[in-house]
């Protein structure tokens, strides 16, 4: 049943719950995105992992998170039990076999999987405003500081970096209010304390270097199966919102880093986003239209998005307009929302003669879903009540020494564990602000000669008409030039190369574009 260039969901059921067809996802059009929607306990997360296998298997690499822990199982070879072969007998499922998937783990904290971070440069200000929930005056400081970093040269790496970078925006905010806009010290102030509130969260982990690269998503085995990324996402969920910019950033990454490929023969990857109500929660309108961009532009890339969550007017209707792979498992319907819910479901399923679509919403059993996916031309199918295949991997949690044994395996083994700390915004900030003092008490009378030294950026401070760094001549601030451009060196393609003269650009939702 594993037919070239589809893939095995399940088996439909007649009127009378006899055997119908076989229900599949075509690969051609799982770039065509997905949702999977369904109250706790129907079976969501047995849907992603049966849908993950088979991506795995048919050679496309596959991200996802694992919110409870249990997903982590698709690393481990699945048992025979009775209620497993009883499914796979009732769908006809006669290949039906066990076997684990290969699997890298990820954790921001480093526990459970591989660390993963990027910096503080790379996610942008835009994403970073949402992450510290700011205000429109914060976020306008924010991207003040980012264009002040961007000019400067200085690498924006970690939150000690940002932190250093808003010290010096709030001391000098008069300066920068006539050159940049206004910059008010309440708003810094805010941003200072949300950045502390960040840190506390745990946070800190997350940014720093190495980053993650996008291509160690992408990987494939020897023998062609796809890799699955499980992100162990169950410490991660106490900051929802981190977890919700996490995978925003990564998806941007993706958008902005992979090249072109128009609908290719199945997706280069696909990339689950659980728990998405998260990423839409209380979401300003223009974040909103920006995730609804890059959904409709990755699938160019060949990057398919799945969204999973309980309810499908979790998602916007722009968003939900573009999801053509619909795998819908029982919703309840007691209150009027739920009603509604369940009404703008079926609503969205092409009808199918046989039944009601609302009514069979609220009759599904566990494991059981509607389904419809996009076939032929790319038309959605006729909606079918389906039995959904059994997984071949485990249900349920790997044990730690698994999991401990599949992370010192990884192809990654040891690229992200340590830490770098090269020099980056603080180290320059923290450098100037010593030397600014040491020439502070060397030249107590003479405090035109301590401006080599002043903690100052460049095109600030001493000559506020001059133009910024490149312009500038060597001289009396030869020190500050020469920190620039060195830490500038040092930054390589990863971060602000700018000051060299290239310019930088920023990608739809605000991440840096290489
Ligand atoms: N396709 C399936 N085949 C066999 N059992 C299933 C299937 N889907 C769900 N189940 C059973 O239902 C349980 C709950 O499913 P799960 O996917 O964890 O629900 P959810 O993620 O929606 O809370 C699973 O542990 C498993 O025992
Ligand atoms: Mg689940």
């Amino acid at each position: 049943m594993m037919d070239e260039g589809k893939l095995f969901l399940g088996g439909s059921r007649k009127p009378d719950d006899s055997f119908s067809k076989p229900e599949y996802l075509h690969l051609p059009f799982a770039n065509r995105h997905g949702l999977i929607t369904g109250a706790t306990g129907t079976g969501k997360t047995v849907t992603l992992q049966i849908l993950a296998e088979s991506f795995s298997s048919a050679g496309v690499p596959v991200f996802c998170s694992d919110i409870k822990g249990d997903l982590s199982g698709i690393a481990a070879r699945g048992e025979e039990k009775d209620f497993l072969l009883k499914r796979a007998e009732q769908i006809q499922f006669s290949e039906y076999d066990f076997d684990a998937f290969p699997t890298i783990f990820l954790d921001l904290y480093g526990e459970k999987g591989h660390r993963v971070r990027t910096t503080v440069a790379e996610m942008g200000p835009l994403l970073l405003a949402r992450l510290m929930d700011a205000t429109d005056a914060q976020e306008g400081v924010l991207n003040i500081a980012f264009k002040i970093a961007d000019e400067g040269g200085m690498a924006l790496l970690d939150l000690k970096d940002l932190q250093a970078l808003l010290n010096y925006v709030g001391e000098h905010a008069s300066e920068i209010s006539s050159r940049y806009g206004f910059v008010s010290k309440a708003s810094v102030g805010s941003l200072q304390r949300g950045l502390l509130v960040l840190e506390q969260q745990g946070a800190a982990h997350f940014f720093g270097e190495p980053a993650l690269e996008i291509s160690d998503l992408m990987r494939t085995t020897q023998d062609g199966r796809g890799m699955i990324t499980v992100l162990a996402a169950d410490r991660l969920m106490n900051n929802p919102r981190l977890y919700a910019t996490f995978l925003l950033w990564l998806l941007s990454e993706l958008f902005e880093e992979l090249p072109e490929v128009g609908d290719p023969e199945k997706p280069k990857l696909v990339f689950f986003f659980d728990e998405a109500h998260l990423l839409f929660n209380e979401a300003p309108k223009v974040l909103v239209e920006r995730v609804e961009q890059v959904v409709r532009l990755i699938r160019s890339k060949g990057v398919g998005v799945y969204f999973v969550t309980q309810n499908p007017l979790d998602v916007p209707e722009t968003v939900l307009a573009q999801l053509g792979n619909r795998v819908q498992h029982a919703l309840r319907a007691y209150t009027p929302r739920e009603q509604k819910a369940v009404k703008t479901a079926a609503e969205t399923f092409r009808a199918n003669p046989g039944f009601d679509t609302g009514e069979a919403i609220t009759a599904l059993g566990t494991g059981e879903a509607l389904v419809s996916t996009l076939e032929g031309k790319g038309a959605p199918s006729v909606v079918e009540r389906t039995l959904i295949r059994p997984p071949s991997s485990r249900i349920g949690p790997i044990s730690d020494a698994e999991r401990q044994q599949i992370i010192e395996d990884s192809p990654i083994a040891g690229r992200y564990d340590r830490d770098v700390d090269r020099e980056s915004a603080y180290e320059i900030l923290m450098a100037r602000a010593a030397k600014a003092t040491a020439a502070k008490q060397e030249n107590e009378e003479e405090p035109a000669d301590s401006a080599a030294g002043r903690w100052s950026l460049p095109g600030f401070g001493d000559e506020p008409e001059e133009k910024p760094t490149r312009s500038r001549s060597a001289g009396r601030s030869g020190y500050q030039r020469e920190t620039v451009v060195e830490a500038a060196m040092k930054s390589a393609a990863r971060s602000f190369a700018n000051s060299l003269g290239r310019a930088i650009v920023r990608g739809i939702l605000g991440s840096l574009k290489r």
